[in-house]
Parts: structure tokens; sequence; C-alpha cells
């Protein structure tokens, strides 16, 4: 079968090609899915660099999240049905073919949505609502790199859980009109003005949830701007760069908690938790709640083009590829 295979680590896409793997084989407790539509994230771009804990080893099949029919069930599989349309979380391998994956992140798609839009929820609208969970109702909330896929989808989740203030930032201007689009009621540059327009905003009092994909970068920043007894979630590292300690002296005075949230993490140890995010998002955007908007990809030779736009900082909205359906 065809899948998107990266040979060794690389910096841009000179190590990407399309070629042949061995269809897998669903084990106890699996699944296999025939893919009918996969979704690109920016977490494939830190695997093809080689950040620790993405990659499993080399070749590596990259791919978090995919949408299609079942193909198997593995031994001790219950509830699920061959040729049944189902998503998944698919941690490693969604951008081919066939994927195989754990059942317990496996969700069946709501009558009326399609392959595309079902395939860009694991990844994205699953992993807002997660870390969205503790937001309370009128909570304000902050988010960086809001222009981005997950950014975007942040934006959207909060506001159908009724957070008050949503406030986005940006490394360039540029992309801030993505992040508009989306519904945050300001969106900042992250330039020396940030810390007086974000308190300003608040009446001095800082934000409830820090949303931070950008590693340790600007966790002083964020302490600056947390609201005693607020939270600033760790969920990414866009830049690849060595994490700085946690200037833990600093939390006593601000009255902060510092957090940190992976997917890949809970997929390992709590996978129900997905499972009920990926449902609860699933159904959701079912019932039109929550919108999705698709870049379209035809067929996996696009892809590499795709991760070298986020890559690069120039990404248009949620990459989605679409495959033909398999003969065998
Ligand atoms: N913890 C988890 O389980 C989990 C799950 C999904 C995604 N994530 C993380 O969430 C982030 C967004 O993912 P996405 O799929 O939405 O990606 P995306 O659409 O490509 O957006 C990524 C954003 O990160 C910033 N960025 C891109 N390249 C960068 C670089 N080299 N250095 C610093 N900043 C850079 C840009 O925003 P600005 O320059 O405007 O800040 C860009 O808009 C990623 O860091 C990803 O790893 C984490």
């Amino acid at each position: 079968m065809h899948a998107v295979i990266f040979d060794q680590p690389a910096a841009d896409g000179s190590a990407t090609r399309v070629g042949d793997v061995e269809v897998p084989v669903a084990g106890p407790g699996e699944v296999t899915i025939d893919v009918r539509a996969a979704g690109v994230n920016f977490i494939d771009v830190m695997a093809r660099r080689g950040d620790p804990g993405y990659a499993t080893g080399w070749p590596f099949v990259p791919g978090l999240e995919a949408a299609g029919t079942i193909r198997a069930l593995g031994p001790g599989v219950d509830g699920l049905a061959v040729g049944m349309p189902v998503v998944a979380f698919t941690t490693a391998g969604g951008l081919a073919e066939v994927v195989k994956v754990p059942a317990g992140l496996v969700s069946p798609i709501p009558a009326g949505l399609t392959f595309e839009t079902a395939a860009a929820v694991p990844g994205t609208l699953t992993t807002a609502v997660l870390l969205l969970r503790s937001l309370r109702p009128g909570g304000s909330v902050l988010v960086h790199s809001a222009g981005g896929g997950l950014g975007q989808a942040l934006a959207r989740v909060a506001r159908r859980q009724e957070a008050g203030l949503i406030l986005g930032t940006v490394g360039h201007s540029s992309r801030s009109a993505g992040a508009e689009r989306a519904g945050y009621d300001a969106v900042l540059v992250r330039d020396d003005g940030l810390s007086a327009a974000v308190l300003r905003r608040t009446d001095g009092r800082g934000v409830d949830l820090i949303l931070d994909s950008q590693g340790t970068k600007w966790i002083d920043k964020d302490l600056e701007l947390v609201a005693p007894t607020g939270r600033i979630m760790l969920y990414g590292n866009a830049s690849g760069a060595a994490l700085d300690a946690i200037p833990t002296g600093r939390l006593f005075a601000t009255n902060a908690m510092v957090g940190a949230f992976s997917m890949r993490g809970l997929a390992a140890r709590a996978p129900w938790l997905i499972a009920e995010a990926q449902s609860e998002a699933l159904d959701a955007v079912a019932r039109g709640e929550l919108p999705v908007e698709v870049t379209p990809l035809e067929g996996l030779q696009q892809v590499a083009g795709a991760q070298q736009a986020l890559a690069d900082g120039r990404g248009e909205g949620k990459y989605v590829v679409t495959l033909p359906s398999r003969a065998d």
C-alpha cells in the first residue's frame, strides 16, 4: 500500500516520499482502517525534523488522524464492525492507505459528516476540547499561535463553551486574518506591546487560562499575564528549541498553575479521555455547533508540500488529504 514516508530526519521535504509499505495487520484490541481522508498537522513537521519523542524510528510513516471505513478487527474488539465509517486519533501512520490503531481511539462518524470533515476532528477540535476542559463559562483565555489550525479550533470551541474574553496572539501580523476569522475577540502580535494590551483588556487582572504551544519561550510573559489562581498550559514546542526550567519561584508570587498537555501521552495512558472528547467534538460538528474549514489536498503526493507550508509558517487553514477508495 502507499504511504507518506520520512526516510530520515530533515529540515525540509528532501527525505519525504510516497512509497510502498506493508499493509498493517490488526492485533489484539486493534483495528485497521481503509483511509479515505487524513489530516496534516504541525506534529508531522516535528517528527520530520527528528524532535525527540515523535518519530518512533526511520523510515517513519507520519499521520495523527484519519477517517475511513473499518477494514479488519483484531481479536477482542467489540462495538465496531467491518465497513463502518470511523475516524481515529492515530498517533502515527495515518497518512497512508491503511492505518492500524487501538480500538479505544476510534469513533463512529455521525450521519451527515464527510470523511474529510471527520478527519479534521481528532488532532485539532478534540485537542481543543481537552485543552479547554478547565475553563469555566465566562472565564478568559489567551491562545498563542492563534492563526494556525489548532489556534483557530480553540477559538471556536471556547466560544461554544461560553468563555468570556477570547484573546489570541500571533508571531507575525500576516497570521492575524485567520485568527480573526475564527472568532477571537482580539488578535495581538507578540511584540513589546503585548503585556499592556492584555492587561488593558482584562482590567489589569490577567487571563484565567493561557494556552501556549511555543515551548518555554514565552513562560515569563505568561506568568506576567496569568490571573491569580489562573492556569498556563504548555502543549507544544513549535520551534523545537531546548526547553528551559519552569521558574518555580515566580509561581508563589503569581498564585498560578503551570501544566502540560500531550495527546500522545493521553493516547498511551488514558485513551478513553480522547475517545470521549473526540465523540463530543464530532457530535458538535454534526449538529452545526462547531464549524470545520478544510483546505483540501488530492492524494498523498500533495502532503509533503502542505507539511512544508506548515514548517514555513505559511499554512492555510487545516489541510486534509483525500485518498481514493481501495480496490482490494
Ligand atoms: N499537545 C498536543 O497534544 C498537541 C496536539 C496538536 C497540536 N499541538 C501543537 O500545537 C501547535 C499548533 O499545531 P497546528 O497543527 O495548529 O499547527 P499550524 O497550523 O502549523 O500552526 C502552528 C503555529 O505555530 C507557529 N509556528 C510555526 N512554525 C514555528 C516555528 N518554527 N517556531 C515558532 N513558531 C512557529 C505559527 O504561529 P505564530 O508564529 O503566529 O505563533 C503557526 O501558526 C503545534 O506546536 C503543535 O505541535 C500539540
